[in-house]
């Protein structure tokens, strides 16, 4: 079996790039990493796409680590494939879904599953208007942030609309979003196939909203009830993808799926959990590809 791992450039690949290579290598012969830089599409004749003088046809499985700077070389790459034999976790669409957390509400609420109340309008006036009918705090979020940098929490309206116009003024599109009422706690599933194969908890440093570990929130084991992971199941399917991360947080009444990952960073979880999510996913597609 040929696998491939499509993403950064080796000296750009991050911590989980490597983890699920050094796993992908214990199960398959024939394993390489191949640089989302390095492929050249071609058009004009028959369509075609080369790594070197392989076409990444000759691939059996490539798994995308795409993230939102290379989207849009990553994009056309998954585009092509969706035409060809080659297995892999997501359509090229899912690639536009996850990166844009809007669209990916929207799929989400297009399944039933719940999401915060959450806008988007080209116009300050009319953010203006939809930020004087929320309750604070109020959350603005740019639409491919990650990591909790691109997330506002505004504790007053004057603040929210400045932002507005700030962020309108740059050309730069945000969300407007209901905040869900929480302990300082989003809970994580991590997808393969129909299963939620670890889950954890991040807890937001103190004085904190934000629950990312980037920003100093501190991951805890956390089993998922079954109805949880049913909504993480469904929410995975909501955008198409087989393998990915379902981020959530708990009011006192309801459970609501704030965004999804396809990228999803494994050391946080693999920490908490001591389960070695990268072998677990490998063993997914390893399951598919003997289907
Ligand atoms: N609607 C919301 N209500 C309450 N807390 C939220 C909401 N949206 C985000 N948060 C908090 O902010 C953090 C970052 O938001 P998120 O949408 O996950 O952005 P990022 O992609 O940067 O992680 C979440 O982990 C959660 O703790
Ligand atoms: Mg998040």
């Amino acid at each position: 079996m040929k696998f491939a791992l499509l993403g950064p450039s080796p000296q750009f690949a991050a911590h989980s790039t490597k983890r699920l290579l050094d796993e992908a290598r214990k199960q398959f012969k024939h394993v390489e990493h191949v640089p989302l830089t390095d492929v050249v599409l071609e058009v004009g004749k028959k369509p075609r796409a080369l790594y070197g003088k392989n076409a990444l046809e000759s691939y059996d499985y490539i798994l995308p680590r795409i993230d939102s700077k290379r989207a849009e070389i990553g994009y056309p790459i998954m585009r092509y494939l969706d035409e060809t034999d080659v297995m892999k976790p997501y359509p090229a669409s899912t690639v536009l879904v996850a990166h844009n957390k809007f669209l990916t509400l929207m799929e989400l609420t297009k399944k039933g599953i719940p999401v915060p109340e959450t806008w988007i309008t080209g116009s300050k006036e009319t953010a203006n208007r939809i930020i004087d009918k929320q309750k604070l705090p109020i959350i603005m979020k740019l639409l491919s942030g990650f990591g909790g940098e691109g997330v506002l929490i505004m504790e007053s309206k004057d603040a929210a609309k400045a932002a507005i116009h700030t962020l309108k003024t740059l050309r730069q599109e945000v969300l407007i979003e209901e905040y869900v009422p929480n302990p300082g706690e989003d809970i994580r599933a991590i997808i393969a196939g129909d299963e939620v194969i670890a889950s954890f908890k991040r807890i937001a440093a103190s004085g904190s909203k934000k629950a990312n570990i980037h920003l100093g929130g501190k991951g805890a084991d956390f089993k998922m009830p079954s109805e949880m992971k049913e909504i993480a199941i469904q929410s995975a399917k909501a955008i198409k993808s087989r393998i990915c991360a379902i981020d959530l947080v708990e009011s006192k009444d309801a459970t609501y799926v704030i965004e999804a990952n396809i990228n999803p960073g494994l050391r946080g979880i693999e920490n908490a959990t001591d389960i070695n999510v990268a072998k677990r996913i490998i063993d997914y597609i390893h399951n598919e590809l003997k289907r």
